[in-house]
């Protein structure tokens, strides 16, 4: 129990809640390998709120849903559940996870969509046409062969054929670009050999096809009757969900300054037409560089010593960090209206520091909860596996992984909050 914020400082780790013994390949069991995504949560740990903490037929949310770990979990545990998220390249992703396809249906289509792709022909050349960003991306020959492959994939008349495939397409996409693989910010890499989108896509396809296996036995074995999994482009701060209708929330917001999801994801939303302007796609993700710069008056007393601190060294990621701290603010307020009474929220955050400064997110966040009507029931502090996540940090504060320039360790732990709504 957590009686003052000070004692977070004191906090022993709980190995339970590390899964340090799982393999990648059981992290990324059923559908959770089917793209990559940064900060996804370990599927494990969302399995075991979703039995502490709910129970079958319960609606769960997600409200920064991610490539949708908590739905996907809460399929397989028989819990309703919605995810949202601003991202379109999160949702399409979730979408194609979340949906368990007969298996040899699965194989006949990919006989009929391989064999076309083997006799796939350049038609036109689609580069003169591209997005400039996606010709900052891709190599003239690539980028006709994808578009070609692309166009294939559009074709494929079933709706969940189809989102798998686009799935599968969406992956590979960092691949056959000049896109530095090792790099977790986007950056060019000239040097990069090119790889054949027909074999990337196949390769991929196979992997894809023996996890939907997986999944598809793993639920056939479930009570899904009534059991819902819903998907929406949603804002966390306002969800447009009902008030007392959410029987727990697992979530992670994104970590400030940390990851830039809409830039990370631009191929896939270029691609897909999901945006067009890059600029305004950003306005609308929290923790992001972009967007208006002031510093905040709504926010709690440890955030306005760290906003203070964190001036000196930087006016700029300053305010970015005041404005993060109010919107989490209101996310919480959110989350306090639409769950039911006496339900919980866990929320999944880690600290950061930027120039010696100590970007305390949790310590903020458990203030921002009380103060939204929270109680506060147990801080969990866990061990991050550096095979799930970098906790490298560069000079600028973002994440960078280990082989990649000047960096700090920086991330060693996460916490899971456990705020009840009282
Ligand atoms: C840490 S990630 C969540 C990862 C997720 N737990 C998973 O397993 O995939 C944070 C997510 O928040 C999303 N996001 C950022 N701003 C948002 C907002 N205002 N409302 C909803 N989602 C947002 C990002 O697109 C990103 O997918």
């Amino acid at each position: 129990m957590i009686e003052g914020i000070q004692s977070l400082r004191h906090l022993k780790q709980d190995s339970s809640w590390s899964f340090s013994n799982l393999s990648k390949k059981e992290t990324n069991y059923a559908s959770h390998g089917y793209h990559k995504y940064p900060a996804k949560f370990i599927p494990q740990l969302v399995s075991k709120l979703l039995l502490e903490y709910s129970k079958k037929n319960d609606t769960v949310l997600d409200c920064f849903g991610g490539c949708g770990t908590t739905l996907v979990e809460s399929k397989i545990n028989e819990r309703n559940s919605i995810a949202l998220d601003v991202n379109h390249a999160a949702l399409l992703i979730t979408k194609a996870k979340k949906t368990a396809i007969n298996p040899n249906t699965l194989l006949n289509q990919n006989n009929l969509l391989i064999n076309q792709l083997s006799k796939l022909k350049i038609k036109k050349n689609h580069y003169l046409k591209a997005h400039p960003r996606l010709k900052y991306w891709f190599k003239e020959k690539q980028y006709n062969v994808l578009m070609e492959m692309f166009l294939i994939v559009k074709k494929v008349k079933e709706k969940r054929l189809r989102i798998f495939y686009e799935c599968c397409f969406s992956d590979i996409l960092k691949n056959c670009s000049i896109w530095y693989s090792k790099s977790i910010k986007p950056m060019r890499d000239i040097s990069k050999p090119d790889y054949n989108p027909i074999e990337m896509f196949t390769q991929h396809l196979n992997f894809m096809t023996s996890q939907n296996k997986e999944y598809y036995r793993i639920l056939k074995d479930k009570n899904l009757k009534g059991i819902t999994s819903s998907i929406r482009e949603g804002d966390a701060r306002k969800t447009g969900l009902h008030s007392d209708s959410i029987d727990l929330i697992i979530t992670s917001p994104p970590y400030a300054i940390s990851y830039e999801y809409a830039d990370l994801h631009q191929l896939t939303l270029l691609w897909f037409k999901f945006t067009e302007n890059m600029n305004s796609t950003k306005q609308k993700f929290i923790g992001t560089a972009s967007g208006q710069e002031h510093f905040s008056e709504e926010i709690t007393f440890l955030a306005k010593k760290i906003v203070s601190k964190l001036s000196k060294k930087d006016k700029s990621l300053a305010k970015q960090i005041s404005r993060y701290y109010s919107d989490l603010g209101l996310v919480y307020q959110e989350m306090r209206r639409i769950l039911k009474k006496g339900k919980r929220a866990c929320i999944i955050l880690g600290d950061t520091e930027y120039k010696k400064v100590k970007i305390k997110n949790t310590e903020v966040s458990i203030e921002l909860l009380r103060n939204s009507g929270f109680e506060v029931e147990q801080v969990i502090k866990r061990k991050l596996s550096s095979k799930t996540f970098t906790p490298y940090r560069d000079q600028e504060g973002k994440f960078t992984n280990s082989s990649h320039g000047q960096k700090k360790k920086i991330y060693q732990w996460e916490y899971i909050i456990i705020a009840k709504k009282q």
